[in-house]
This record gives structure tokens, sequence and C-alpha cells, in this order.
């Protein structure tokens, strides 16, 4: 056995969504989301389930912070729905979606946790789609609005911001797969989505640093370590720009100001929309890189030509490689995908501040006879990845914290109730919460700032 021990001041904590856990979607002058719209069209989520009611956080989240404490925990992510905000996506703040968010975040501040609040984790007021959604160019500027009304609003006592949760996958699966909302399959509408999430970015930044200087800054991405299928030169070739669009796509433009050299006939200025002064505009020197991670990708060189917007790769199972074991959602489980990403990013962009803002595991054990829910591969697979941070920081990296996905089971998506990734059981007829053991173990390891393996 080895005790590893994590830096001092290392933040534990959980991330969570607005609308995969809060319900309450029409209370207190709530606007309609693209999420409330996509749930309730027939046919989009597994069994016809919304997130409704969800686990009502909207009305229970004393509970959830009860359990943070009753945990040790001392940071927690979650997000702010937008039409809580501004219910068609523009014009005044509505108060009553403020003041919610105000209590959530003194409760944390008066529970010891920080309060750590994503501007955008998917839930688009559906005026807005109804406007053009995320490829009309407005949407930058509308989304900039509103991160510095709630910030204007909220920031004299929550310091540390994520502006996005996961930009390529909200674009990719929104507009170019249309498994997630609102549901567009449409290539073009999804490049320029790109184009205008990366403005959107930039100018939501500087509306935040102009609106408060104190802030701390950053965006959660969602980021997987890619590793070819093969030792050929085409395939680690293909490796390589498939990193770069999915690990880079959005973090090159606010880093760096420009787009990461993915596309092998070069970048499709016209089909991105892309217009004279863009690339300034998309900077956002943010104060840390959020890391979201899960597993790792497979990339083999795709045969043909493929045309102007061709990656020229192709992910094999995108949700890993055959090596290691499986999650309920068919995840593989590797833990060095999270050590390789946070490395990568460390040498790559200079060594930034990093903080781990997602990284779990799905498995449905359920409660035992005695009401215990015994999920002891979650314990190996947060072992593994916890191992995996610790080895990052030893060999470099500057990781601040770790945000465990999830604090309850939830509304996961497309998936409804289907995946449960929490360390806190939920009953979905009572909304009841009940700390699994790996809970309890997560717990320890946050007390002691260590971990045993
Ligand atoms: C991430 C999302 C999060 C959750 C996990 C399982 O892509 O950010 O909301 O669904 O996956």
């Amino acid at each position: 056995m080895a005790r590893l021990e994590f830096p001092k001041g290392f933040h534990w904590g959980t991330a969570t969504a607005s609308y995969q856990i809060e319900g309450a979607t029409r209370e207190d002058g709530k606007g309609e989301s693209i999420w409330d719209r996509f749930s309730h069209t027939p046919g989009r989520i597994k069994n016809g389930w919304t997130g409704d009611r969800a686990c009502d956080s909207y009305h229970r989240y004393p509970e959830d912070i009860a359990l943070q404490k009753e945990m040790g925990l001392d940071s927690y992510r979650f997000s702010i729905a937008w039409p809580r905000i501004q219910p068609n996506g523009r014009g005044p703040a509505n108060q009553k979606g403020l003041d919610y968010y105000r209590r959530l975040s003194e409760d944390l501040l008066a529970a010891g946790i920080r309060p750590f609040p994503t501007l955008y984790h998917w839930d688009l007021p559906q005026a807005l789609e109804d406007a053009g959604g995320w490829p009309h160019r407005d949407t930058a500027a509308r989304f900039a609005e509103y991160a510095e009304l709630v910030v204007r609003a909220l920031g004299d006592h929550v310091k540390s911001w994520m502006i996005f949760n996961e930009p390529n996958i909200f674009t990719v699966m929104g507009y170019l797969i249309g498994i997630h909302a609102p549901g567009r399959r449409d290539p073009a509408a999804f490049l320029r989505a790109t184009h205008v999430v990366n403005l959107a970015h930039g100018e939501a930044f500087r509306a935040l640093r102009a609106a408060r200087s104190d802030l701390t800054i950053g965006t959660a991405f969602n980021c997987t370590a890619c590793e070819p299928a093969s030792d050929s030169p085409e395939d680690a070739e293909a490796t390589e720009r498939w990193h770069r669009f999915v690990n880079e796509w959005f973090l090159r433009p606010a880093l760096r100001g420009e787009y990461p050299a993915a596309h092998p006939k070069g970048l499709p200025l016209e089909a991105l929309g892309i217009r004279d002064g863009d690339f300034e505009k998309m900077r956002a020197p943010v104060d840390f890189v959020g890391v979201n991670l899960y597993t790792r990708t497979i990339v083999q060189a795709a045969p043909g030509d493929g045309g102007p917007l061709s990656l020229g790769a192709l992910p094999i199972g995108p949700v890993g490689g055959s090596e290691g074991p499986r999650t309920d959602f068919g995840w593989e489980v590797w833990p060095n995908a999270l050590r390789d990403i946070l490395l990568r990013i460390t040498k790559d962009y200079d060594r930034p501040v990093l903080e781990v803002t997602e990284n779990g595991c799905s498995y449905g054990d359920e409660p035992d006879a005695q009401g215990v829910v015994r999920d002891l591969r979650r314990i190996e697979f947060y072992r593994g990845y916890l191992e995996a941070v610790h080895r990052a920081i030893q060999a470099g990296a500057d990781v601040r914290g770790y945000h465990a996905w999830t604090l309850l089971d939830n509304f996961e998506w497309a998936e409804g109730f289907a995946q449960r990734f929490g360390l806190a059981w939920v009953d979905f007829d009572t909304c009841a919460r009940t700390l699994k053991e790996s809970g309890r173990w997560y717990g320890q390891v946050a007390r002691e700032n260590a971990l045993e393996v």
C-alpha cells in the first residue's frame, strides 16, 4: 500500500448541471430551454423521460449541500440555467432566478464549500434557438450579455467561474449528430456553431473581466487522450488531427487566437463563417483550463479523399479501446487517459493552471437489503483516475482540484435516468438521496487529501 498525498489546498468536489438535477422547469418565471423542448419531443429521450422533476434540486438543494458536507468536500461545480435568468434569452434579469443561485451559493459558502458555477451547461433559451441558435452570430452577443448580468449579480461573493461546459460535445451532439438538443443534423450549421461559440467565449470572457476584475475564469473542455489504432504513419497523423479537433478546437482559439490545423486541406474559413477580426475576438486567456475526461479514443486514418471538411480521421468505438473494463454506459475504464491529457495540455500551453472539472462512471448498483449501495467498481474507477491525476502532478502538471461527476444520480441527457453516475443514489419516485459506498470512500480521500493505492 502506498499513500499518495495531494498538494496543500487541493480542491475536492463534485460536478452537476442545472437541467440534469434541478427540475422546477416552469417555476419562478423560468423560460423554456432547448432541453425542455427536446425532452418533450417524442422519441428523443429513452422511455420518454424528461428533466421536469429530475432530482428536484431546485427545492432540495439544502440536502445536496448536506451530502457534500457529510463527505467533507470543499468545491461544488453546478451550472446556471440561462432561461431562469433571461426567460427568452434577452432583456433584464428575472430576479427570482438570480435569487435561487444566490441562496445556493451563499449556503455553499456557509458550509465551507466553494461555489464553482458554469454559465452554460447546454440549456439554451428556446427563443434563441428559434432565432437561429448557436450557428447564428447574434447568439454570441446574447450570451455575453447574459454572462455579464449574472456576474454583476453574483460576483460579489462567487469568485470562480466557468464560461462553457464542453463546447465540442454540445455543438457536435446538438447540431451535427442530433442526439442532443436542439436535435439538428446539419454539418454546415455545426461548423458555424463552433465558430459562434468561440466568439461567444471571447466576448463573454471580456464582459466578465470588465464587470469584475477579481474573478477567476475558466471553461470546462471535454477531453480525451487520442491513441493511434496502428503503428502506421497515416494513423499517427490522423490521431493528431483528431486530437486537434476534439481537444483543441475551442482551447486553441481561446489561448492562442487561432484554430488548430485539424483539416488536412486547410481551415474551412468560409464554411466556418469567419470574418475579419474574428481571430482576435475568439481570444479568451482563461485563468484555468477545466478538463472533463471519461476515457480515451482510438483513431485510424479515414479511407478516401473525404472533401474539404474532412478530418481524414475516424475514431474507432468513440468511447475507448477494448483493453479496459467497461462501465454500464459502455465507456472503457482507462485511467492513463487522464494523466496523458493533463500532461499534454501542460506541455503544449506552457503549464496552465488546470482543474479536473468532470470525471466519473456510470454503474447501476442498487441498494441492498440494508439499503447500502456497495458500488465497489466505482471506488476502483476513482482510485485509478485519482492515481493518474497524482502522477500528472508529480510529472509537473499544475492541477488545483478534482470534481467527480457526479453528486447525484440524475437525468443523463438522451439516456434519461438509465445511467447512474452519482456518488449518492437517488430514488426517482421520492427523490430521496442515499450516499453510496463510493461517496463515503471519496469523502475520506477528500478529508485526508490523500489516496491509498
Ligand atoms: C459529460 C457532460 C455531463 C454528463 C457526463 C456523463 O459529457 O458534461 O453533463 O452528462 O458527460
